[in-house]
């Protein structure tokens, strides 16, 4: 077959919304007199440029001829940093075979030591770059035993974990490639390794990082020192014979960005990362729940470096006086006797976190156990500003909107409340150009164009959000 010579020109093609049927394959359905101009076939693999760069698979659609559009689903959307109407670059991709590719999980729970080949297989013949997300999907096995030469008499006597298995999609980051910076295609020889850490993703796409978060430079300094130094240099805590802390509460009002820290240490840190859900362990493994923690801890050891976070600490271990259930007593006690029973590597780090942290057995508040409490305080007027910034970053703003402004008038607002404030003023500019959309209208594309969030938006919306401590007090 005669090829025509290909121009390494990119072309600009509006995205429009693929149908479930032809999702997650990386399939991107091209017009097809682009697919000509570009010297493209079907099956040929393209570079994708919006605000993020991605790679997919180029189909040629007959159907779509002389529309000047590109159809992607909505992870391809997520992996280009574009959404429906915007427009993207395509150009053909110099391929390179990929020799090594080292991805990131997006759920805490999975154990994924040895389900790299079924993930590999899964994979073949996809094409990728640095940084995108993809999709696995099938039947994955959730923290197997290790090779514990134990394990056979432990199942014996029934104290081996139980393997669940789950059914569904592993979503996982591409954080590193062999060749970097090349779209590559994953073929049998890939060597696939699958980091200990995870990341959490935002609602559109991003890792969560320490840049996510406003204000709270302290502690999160704070934080780093207690949790990666023993990590990352074990030696000198044994050279000064210091034990290194094994527990940190963080405690404060809802919404000030407890969850968030944690999630973005999740992703600096290389280490395997278990929750806890403390109000949920109850209900799930009722009458089970200290067998649950106990299994929890010594997966923990037995995979360290690890870190066990403990969402809502004060729904399993309140006060003991405060309790009536003999049940809920030997939970709170089985927690001290399994923080007691961490071996001082510092390779094994508890992290809880509550909104009320009086209410907290003072057993375990003492030295040894959680022995650092830090308190996240809601913002004060600079980190408003940083944390608007935040939420407003890749939105399209009016030159009139003064975020300086806005952190003055909002005193007492914790994250979680600037964050519904940007989105009630970005809601607020699309109910402004809503009359010019025509509901059953395809392509919104003017008033795509002029949606821009003003002042005035950020005013009204000020006047439906009230802050946390208002709520809460
Ligand atoms: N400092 C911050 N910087 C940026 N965004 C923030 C910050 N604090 C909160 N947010 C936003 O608010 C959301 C909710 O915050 P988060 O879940 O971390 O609160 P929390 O302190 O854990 O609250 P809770 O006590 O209810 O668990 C975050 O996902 C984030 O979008
Ligand atoms: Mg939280």
């Amino acid at each position: 077959m005669i090829r025509r010579k290909q121009p390494q020109v990119a072309v600009n093609l509006r995205i429009e919304r693929l149908e479930k049927s032809r999702s997650g394959r990386s399939l991107c359905y091209i017009d097809e007199n682009v697919m000509f101009d570009l010297g493209l076939s079907t099956g040929d693999i393209i570079e994708i440029k919006g605000r993020k760069r991605t790679t997919g698979i180029a189909v040629s659609s007959a159907a779509d001829k002389g529309k000047g559009i590109i159809r992607l689903d909505l992870l391809q959307r997520l992996n280009a940093g574009a959404t429906i109407g915007e427009n993207i670059s395509i150009l053909k991709a110099e391929v390179y075979p990929a020799i090594e590719i080292q991805l990131t999980p997006t759920r805490p729970d999975i154990d994924l030591k040895r389900q790299a080949d079924a993930i590999k297989n899964k994979l073949i013949d996809k094409p990728v770059v640095i940084g995108d997300i993809v999709d696995v999907y099938g039947t994955f096995v959730q923290r197997e035993e290790g090779e514990n030469p134990m394990s056979d008499l432990m199942k014996k006597f029934q104290l081996g974990s139980r393997k669940r298995a789950t059914l569904g999609t592993l979503r996982l980051i591409v954080e590193n490639l062999k060749p970097p910076d090349k779209v590559v295609k994953i073929t049998r020889d890939t060597v696939i390794k699958v980091n200990k850490k995870v990341a959490a993703l935002n609602h559109t796409g991003d890792v969560f990082t320490y840049n996510h978060i406003g204000g709270l430079s302290d502690e999160i300094q704070k934080i780093r020192e207690i949790v990666e130094l023993p990590l990352k240099y074990p030696e000198l805590f044994h050279r000064l014979r210091v034990k290194p802390s094994q527990g940190i509460i963080l405690y404060g009002i809802p919404g000030v960005g407890k969850t968030l820290l944690i999630k973005a240490l999740t992703h600096e840190i290389k280490a395997n990362f278990i929750t806890i859900n403390g109000p949920e362990i109850f209900s799930r493994y009722s009458g089970g729940t200290e067998g649950r923690l106990r299994e929890i801890f010594r997966e923990a050891e037995e995979n360290a470096p690890s870190i066990i976070f403990i969402d809502k600490i004060d729904a399993i271990a309140p006060k003991r006086e405060l309790l009536s259930e003999k049940v809920e007593q030997r939970v709170v006690a089985q927690l001290l006797t399994l923080m007691d029973g961490i071996q001082s590597r510092g390779d094994v780090i508890v992290i809880a976190e509550t909104n009320r942290i009086e209410d907290i057995d003072e057993g375990l508040r003492r030295p040894g156990r959680f022995d650092h409490e830090i308190e996240i305080k809601p913002p004060d007027i600079d980190g408003r500003f940083e944390i608007l910034k935040i939420h407003t970053r890749g939105k399209p703003l009016h030159k009139d909107v003064d975020l300086k402004l806005i952190a003055e008038k909002t005193q007492g607002f914790v994250g979680a409340d600037l964050m519904a404030l940007c989105k009630e003023a970005a809601m607020d500019s699309i109910r402004s150009v809503l009359p010019q959309i025509k509901l059953n209208e395809v392509h919104p594309d003017d008033a795509l164009n002029t949606l821009i969030i003003k002042m005035e938006h950020f005013n009204s919306a000020l006047e439906c959000i009230k802050p946390a401590i208002l709520r809460f007090s």
